[in-house]
Parts: structure tokens; sequence; C-alpha cells
């Protein structure tokens, strides 16, 4: 696929590059903020799974104009690095420990945040069981180091895929925020299992202690939850948002958007620092990947003389 055409296919993608974005996800936080005012107010955000950072950039950019600079505090945190952004601080990390909601609630000096997003995903395995899984588990851990740093009456967004469990994750979220709604904004495909959970006003039940254990979805759930009905089951709302006259992330569109300007393909903005992909990237570029009669000796020579700092390889559209 050519380069146009990955513009032409995608134009989340297209205007995330004319927009100065750093990945197409800029315009669901856009979106969902649309609708929910997500930003109103805030002082301190916290955006977990942050890079490459287009979800900080949009928290720099809409923060920073609606309440004097220096006293909004953003933090971002992320296992992989990504390049700065203005007023936002850096945590390179696993949100899975506490020693990440420590460092957060250090940047905040002791303070609560008014905002945790996240839009955290795992490298997906192609087996939907597993991605699902994962996916809930890395939303579970998001929900447990958002209770260790939001102050009640805060809210909490987060990626969510609409597998079979999704219900008992519904339940989790309804224990602690007293509205959940799911979100699909406009420029997440339609044909993609994700959505977003807005969980609104924090309000952990009384003598609630924060803790990183994650047994949440382990515990007995069989597929009978399912068919719960009535107050035994949680039904939360589901709102597609976003304008509708907004462009749709499943169509294609010509090149030449307006009569007036004539496209022009732009590079990616920002590329991220060290994708896991990258090696991924260098053995194909090279004709490495696993060939049933290329000796593995010669892979591994060539993966050991990578220099693997030299190059970018990015797809930005992935996030
Ligand atoms: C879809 S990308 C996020 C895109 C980002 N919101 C943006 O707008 O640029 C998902 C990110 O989740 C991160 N991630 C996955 N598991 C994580 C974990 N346990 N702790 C921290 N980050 C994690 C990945 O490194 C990846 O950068």
């Amino acid at each position: 696929m050519g380069r146009s055409s990955k513009d032409k296919r995608d134009i989340y993608y297209r205007l995330a590059k004319e927009e100065g974005w750093r990945a197409r996800s800029a315009f669901k936080l856009l979106q969902l903020d649309e609708e929910f005012k997500l930003f109103k107010g805030v002082r301190r955000a916290v955006d977990l799974c942050a890079a490459p950072g287009s979800w900080s950039q949009v928290l720099s950019r809409k923060l920073r104009v609606k309440e004097s600079s220096e006293e909004v505090k953003i933090v971002a945190v992320d296992l992989q690095a990504m390049a700065p952004l203005p007023g936002v601080t850096q945590i390179q990390g696993d949100i899975t420990k506490i020693s990440t909601a420590q460092e957060i609630i250090r940047h905040f000096e002791g303070q609560a945040a008014d905002l945790v997003v996240c839009d955290g995903a795992p490298d997906v395995t192609g087996l939907h069981d597993v991605d699902e899984y994962i996916q809930a588990q890395l939303l579970l851990a998001a929900l447990n180091i958002t209770s260790h740093v939001l102050k009640p009456g805060g809210n909490f967004v987060a990626k969510i895929f609409r597998g079979k469990d999704v219900t008992l994750l519904y339940s989790q979220l309804k224990i602690f925020f007293s509205t959940v709604t799911c979100a699909k904004p406009r420029s997440s495909r339609n044909s993609s299992i994700e959505a977003f959970v807005v969980c609104q006003n924090y309000s952990p039940p009384e003598g609630y202690v924060p803790n990183m254990s994650n047994p949440l979805l382990d515990h007995s759930y069989d597929v009978d939850f399912n068919q719960l009905e009535g107050p035994n089951r949680v039904i939360v709302p589901f709102l597609a948002c976003g304008d509708l006259s907004a462009f749709d992330s499943d169509r294609t569109y010509p090149l030449q958007l307006d009569s007036e300007k004539e496209y022009e393909y732009l590079p990616p903005t920002q590329p991220p620092i060290r994708p896991p992909y990258q090696q991924a990237c260098h053995l194909r570029k090279n004709n490495l990947l696993a060939k049933e009669d290329s000796p593995s000796a010669v892979l591994d020579g060539a993966l050991s003389t990578m220099n693997l700092g030299s190059e970018q390889e990015t797809d930005p559209s992935t996030p």
C-alpha cells in the first residue's frame, strides 16, 4: 500500500498529520471531550499508556489554555519513552506497579488528579479471547492505579474491548463511579471492538483501601452472568459520540478533500522513540523474516550487528 493510499483510506490518520497530532487517536479523546466535557476545571491530569503521545498533546493543548499554564500538571506514563511535550511530565513505567502510582502522586505534590485517561493496549496476538482478556486486565490495572491517584468526584476514561466479559468489567467500574457510559467516538472504527468507558464521579465504597492486586476478573464468573436480568445485571448506557457530520473512520475518502487545496503527502508528526515493532520492520525491510531455508545463524548475526537506535520506523495509524 502506497503512502497516499493510506491517507485516502484512513481519513483520521491523514487529518492527524495535517493538524500535527502524533497519532490519529487524538481525535478519539477530542470527540469524547465534546460529548462529556471531560476537561472542564481539570488542573491535574494523568495519561496512562501515553506513547507516542497524542492524548498527552490533546491534554497539553486543551488544559493549558483554559487554566493558567503553571497551575496545570499533566503526567504521562508509558512503558516506552516518548518525545517531550510542553507541560507534560513523563514517567517511563508500568501501570501495574505501585511505584508508578507513587511517582505520579509525587509529581502532584501529594494532591490527587482530577482526570485519569488510559488508552492502553497490549500488543495484540490475533487470538481474540486472549486479546480481550489481556485488554481487560490492563483496564483493571488502570483502575487500580486510578484508585490511588484520583480525587473523589474525579473522572476516568479508558479503552475497553466490548467482548463477551464486558458486563463484568462494567460492574467492577460501577462499584467505583456513580456514572459509567460506554462511548464510541466517530474516529474509532465501527469495525473495531474498541470503545471507551467514561466513568464519572469517583466514589469508592466506604472504607475502600486502594491496592494493586488484580483479582477482579478472575473470581468465580461463568457464562450465566451475561444472562442475568434486572438489577443483577449492570447495563451501562452506550453512546455513539462525535458530531454526526464528522468523518466516518470506516470510509475511504478521495485524496482531494477540498477543491481549493491540492493534496500534499505529509510525513507522520512524531515517530515513537523506540517502537516495539522496530526490529520487525528492520527484518522485513532486509528480507530477514523467518524463511525455512534461511539458517538461524544468518538471522542471529544480522540481529547482533543491527544498530537499532539509528532507524525510526512507525505506523502512526496503530494507536
Ligand atoms: C494505543 S497506544 C497509546 C496511544 C496514545 N494514547 C496516543 O494517543 O498516542 C498503547 C500504549 O499502551 C502502552 N502500554 C501497554 N501496557 C502498558 C503497561 N503495563 N504500562 C504502561 N504502558 C503500557 C504501550 O506501550 C503503548 O504505547
